[in-house]
């Protein structure tokens, strides 16, 4: 995220500007339910039949990572980007082929150009304005 521009700054955020509190953030990665490892597989299993490769996968509003990890059985690389510093906070950091990147939806420059397998965004789509 470039320096002048965080989501705390930001007044174009809207209702996610919520999971810039950490308590709320404490309580959504520990209640949050999981996705089922089935659902990863069938996205997976549709990504391989129409690339052919399962480089890496980015997860747009990653939140704790509940929407990233289960990837990682799947891809080489898998990348969760969240605007929110004490979402990505909740995130593991253990997985060696997972990292957690703090930035806007609007903003992934930081991927090379056409390297990017699957984007998914689980239940972020709806609170991502255009502009951030
Ligand atoms: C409802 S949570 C979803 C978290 C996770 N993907 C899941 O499935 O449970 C929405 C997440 O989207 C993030 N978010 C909202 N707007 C965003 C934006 N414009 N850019 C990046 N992240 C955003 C919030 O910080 C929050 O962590």
């Amino acid at each position: 995220m470039e320096k002048s521009r965080t989501a705390e700054d930001s007044s174009d955020i809207g209702v996610a500007r919520v999971f810039l509190d950490e308590s709320i953030s404490r309580a959504y990665a520990q209640h949050r339910h999981c996705y089922s490892e089935e659902l990863f597989q069938i996205i997976s299993d549709y990504c391989r039949e129409n690339t052919q490769q399962l480089n890496l996968a980015i997860d747009v509003g990653c939140g704790p990572g509940n929407s990233t990890v289960g990837f990682t059985k799947h891809f080489k690389q898998v990348i969760g980007v969240d605007m929110s510093e004490t979402q990505i906070a909740q995130a593991p950091k253990n997985i060696p082929n997972c990292q957690f990147k703090l930035g806007f939806a609007t903003n992934l420059d930081f991927l090379e150009p056409c390297s990017v397998d699957l984007v998914a965004c689980g239940l972020t789509i709806n609170l991502i304005s255009k502009s951030a």
